[in-house]
């Protein structure tokens, strides 16, 4: 039996936790942004985003700095890419070393170094030696929590690190794949949520197909351009990720509306309100670099959804 602190009770902060009691682990879940959250958690032992009671065996907390400083097997970072420099913060100022694992997808532009950084390199930017892996993957998290078959990849420089990480939170229906290109799975499981919501705008499956195809080639020449592997692309974090969240998920809706001919602004109040759209926030966080950095003709897709989102204006796609 492991110790494993979830930090961020969201839907997959709960379903990872619920996963790993599964496998006999020790598990702490705790909240840092919305106390009520957790309140009502306690109390109810039902998560409203997941819609289903939780186990009573997972310890709920709201979390303080203090949690940090105990002795953990695994520290899972399940929160908004908005809250990786709270976490970082924290980290910051720990006193134990402990193994950490990064969910959250997302990447960095970083004003003043004008460099994009994965999130697990923002998180050693705080706290320089730390142990970081990374785990991404084609996983809705109300799946998960229903115990339907999963895939994912832990990835670490260093594939033992990875493999202990792996046994720790394999499950029967939870089967987790390890690999050593940290960047490249970052990279992919973060620009899938820009490329599903172009695949959401095609008009019909047959051009959504073709999307998809040339979206996956700007995947493999982004990946290529940071320094990812390209196997990785092809992998569970790269295509397996693409594919979910194509069929399913908040971005490809989004991209739907667009395609629709709604501009993003009134697409976002009249539908999706209280959503939030990774793959937009992304795109404005990456936009400086990308417009000013990268050979537009070899990212096509992406640079029009820049052009739609940021100026407000209808997608056009051809
Ligand atoms: N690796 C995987 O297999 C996998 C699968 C699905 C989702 N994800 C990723 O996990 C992350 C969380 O997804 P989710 O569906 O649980 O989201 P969610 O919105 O349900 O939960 C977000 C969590 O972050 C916290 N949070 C929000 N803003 C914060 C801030 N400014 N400071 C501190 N904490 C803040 C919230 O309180 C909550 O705990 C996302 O990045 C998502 O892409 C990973």
């Amino acid at each position: 039996m492991k110790k494993i602190l979830v930090i961020g009770a969201g839907a997959m902060g709960t379903s990872f936790a619920m996963t790993c009691v599964d496998n006999r682990n020790e598990v702490t879940l705790a909240e840092p942004y919305s106390l009520n959250f957790i309140e009502d958690l306690k109390k109810n032992k039902k998560h409203s985003g997941l819609g289903l009671k939780i186990p009573k065996k997972i310890k709920l907390s709201f979390f303080s700095e203090n949690i940090l400083n105990k002795r953990w097997d695994l520290i899972v970072i399940a929160l908004s890419s908005s809250g990786i420099n709270f976490i970082g913060k924290k980290l910051k100022n720990c006193k134990v070393n402990n193994k950490i694992l990064i969910l959250t997808k997302g990447l960095i532009f970083e004003k003043k170094t004008k460099k994009i950084i994965t999130l697990s390199e923002k998180l050693k930017s705080f706290k320089k030696g730390s142990n970081i892996s990374v785990l991404k993957g084609p996983c809705l998290a109300k799946d998960l929590a229903n115990k339907v078959n999963s895939n994912v990849i832990v990835a670490n420089k260093n594939l033992n690190i990875a493999r202990v990480i792996s046994n720790m939170i394999t499950t029967s229906y939870y089967r987790v794949e390890v690999s050593n290109d940290v960047r490249g799975v970052e990279i992919c499981s973060s620009i899938k949520n820009i490329y599903s919501m172009i695949i959401g705008a095609g008009k019909g499956l047959n051009m959504s197909s073709y999307l998809f195809v040339k979206c996956l080639d700007e995947m493999t020449y982004l990946t290529r351009y940071f320094k990812g592997n390209i196997e990785t692309v092809y992998g569970l974090a790269g295509l397996g990720d693409l594919y979910v969240s194509a069929l399913g998920g908040r971005n490809s809706k989004m991209g739907y509306y667009l395609g629709k001919g709604y501009k993003f602004k009134v697409a976002k109040k009249k539908f999706m309100k209280n959503d939030t759209i990774e793959g937009e926030m992304l795109l404005r966080e990456i936009a400086p670099y990308i417009t000013k950095k990268l050979n537009k003709k070899k990212i096509p897709l992406m640079t029009k959804l820049i052009k739609s989102i940021i100026n407000n204006k209808k997608l056009v796609l051809n």
